[in-house]
């Protein structure tokens, strides 16, 4: 019996169960959400993933067909075929407060279900010592079982970025801590399956685990000096860009790109992870909170700067009309978590702004929302580009023909030439 159960279903989920059945094994998806189940049955899911010229949707066809991936959302009918089990999971933060729950009912439910011989590895991001100190307890209580006696437990942190995730579970190179060494063996064994780069063995979860948040912090940390940058460039006239590109031809310089703020799940929440130990330590992590603070506000601070050049133009936000052109948390995602234009959107609405948003790759029923790029960009009066989406096409031409004469254009990813926007009128601003 070595197939593998995984829980959660999500961004990393799904395509790291379809990578294994890449690889031939059986794998029985978990998820709790039975709606989503249905919609992974009829080869459906909200994921933008490729691999090799297919669609994950594609990928997920062939190997439900194959009979090599089972989605489900019995735990029982998973956990009584498999002897590994993988655990992707997060923990959801809601204003500011970590939804732990989310993440131990998993392990509560995992634990009703474990055998004696069973292997559990955690890949979710989680605060340090989680698996030795929520997931060990929780189940060896709901199995009656003894961890590193009669089953196996490890960390090991997940580093993919969305739409490589196929791509970078092999190449990717990953580190695992576990309780002992045979749960550090058995882990080796099942992340080796799919993955042939490097695997570097921590000697504890806790140095894994840790590491992860590091590795979303540090950039988080980076992009916040690059947006500090680009409000100090933006003050003397300077080009961001530039001065960025000049830095990083020193050899151990590397800043990131600045932008319309950090989105997505893995850079802000890693923070709030530190923070929920930090704070029980009494450390300050003086750095990481100011990061978070410039991070956080950015949108805010965007906002004013458009604010600036509407009233230049004699006009406030109140009565104008905004386009926003892509609205997901990054370049060619359709994940809105977190989503740096999803937050300056609702300021803008707070502020009594008129607004109609265009993203083909975000998926649900979302109000404001055009149904294409034209639509949204009918009569505004400033046009906003937080990011690349390869499959919306943005035009000049189209802007000229659709937004007001003269509107403001907010470009954070320079996808329209300055030159030619300012020679038909158009105010310029990028980042
Ligand atoms: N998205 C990324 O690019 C990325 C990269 C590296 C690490 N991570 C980490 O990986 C973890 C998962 O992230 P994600 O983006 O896939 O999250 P996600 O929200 O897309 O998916 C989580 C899934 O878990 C399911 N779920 C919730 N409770 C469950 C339960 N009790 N049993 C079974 N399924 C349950 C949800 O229905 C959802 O489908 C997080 O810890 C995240 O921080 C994400």
């Amino acid at each position: 019996m070595d197939g593998i159960a995984i829980f959660g279903l999500g961004f990393v989920g799904l395509p790291l169960a379809l990578t294994y059945t890449m690889f031939g094994k059986k794998v029985y998806g978990v998820d709790i959400n039975s709606e989503y189940i249905k919609e992974l049955r009829q080869f459906q899911t909200h994921i933008l993933e490729n691999y090799k010229g297919k669609t994950i949707n594609e990928i997920l066809k062939e190997s439900i067909e194959k009979g090599l991936f089972v989605p489900t959302n019995s735990p029982e009918e998973a956990l009584k075929n498999v002897t590994n089990i993988i655990v992707t999971v997060g923990i959801p933060i809601e204003r500011g407060t970590l939804k732990k729950e989310v993440f131990s009912n998993a392990i509560h439910t995992i634990g009703k279900c474990l055998k004696k011989g069973d292997t559990v590895l955690i890949r979710s991001t989680i605060p340090p010592g989680t698996t030795r100190n929520i997931v060990k307890p929780i189940l060896e209580k709901e199995s009656n079982l003894i961890c590193c006696k009669d089953f196996y437990l490890a960390y090991s942190s997940e580093r993919i970025a969305e739409g490589k995730a196929f791509e970078e579970f092999q190449t990717m190179p990953v580190a695992v801590g576990a309780m002992d060494e045979e749960s550090k063996k058995r882990a080796v064994k099942l992340l080796s399956i799919i993955n042939k780069e490097k695997i570097y063995e921590a000697s504890c979860p806790e140095v894994v685990e840790i590491s992860k948040l590091m590795e979303n912090s540090s950039r988080d940390v980076n992009i916040a000096l690059s947006n500090e940058l680009a409000s100090l460039t933006e003050a003397l006239n300077v080009d961001t860009l530039e001065v960025i590109e000049v830095a990083n031809t020193h050899k151990r310089v590397h800043l990131l790109t600045p932008g319309i703020g950090v989105g997505g799940h893995c850079i802000p929440y890693s923070s709030l992870y530190i923070f929920d130990k930090s704070d029980e330590l009494n450390l300050p992590m003086k750095l990481l909170h100011t990061a978070r603070e410039i991070n956080d506000r950015r949108p805010l601070d965007v906002l004013k700067t458009i604010e600036n050049k509407l009233k230049d133009l004699g006009k406030e936000i109140e009565n104008s009309r905004f386009a926003i052109i892509g609205v997901a948390m990054k370049d060619n995602s359709s994940d809105i978590s977190e989503s740096p234009a999803m937050r300056l959107k609702d300021l803008i609405l707070q502020a009594g702004g008129n607004l109609l948003w265009f993203d083909p790759n975000v998926k649900g029923n979302f109000p404001l929302r055009a149904s294409n790029t034209e639509e949204a960009l009918k009569d505004a009066d400033v046009v906003i580009i937080p990011i690349k989406q390869d499959n919306i096409r943005l035009s000049l031409e189209k802007i000229s023909a659709n937004a007001k004469k003269g509107a403001i254009i907010f470009d954070a990813r320079r996808l329209i030439d300055k030159e030619s926007a300012e020679k038909e009128g158009f105010i310029y601003i990028t980042v």
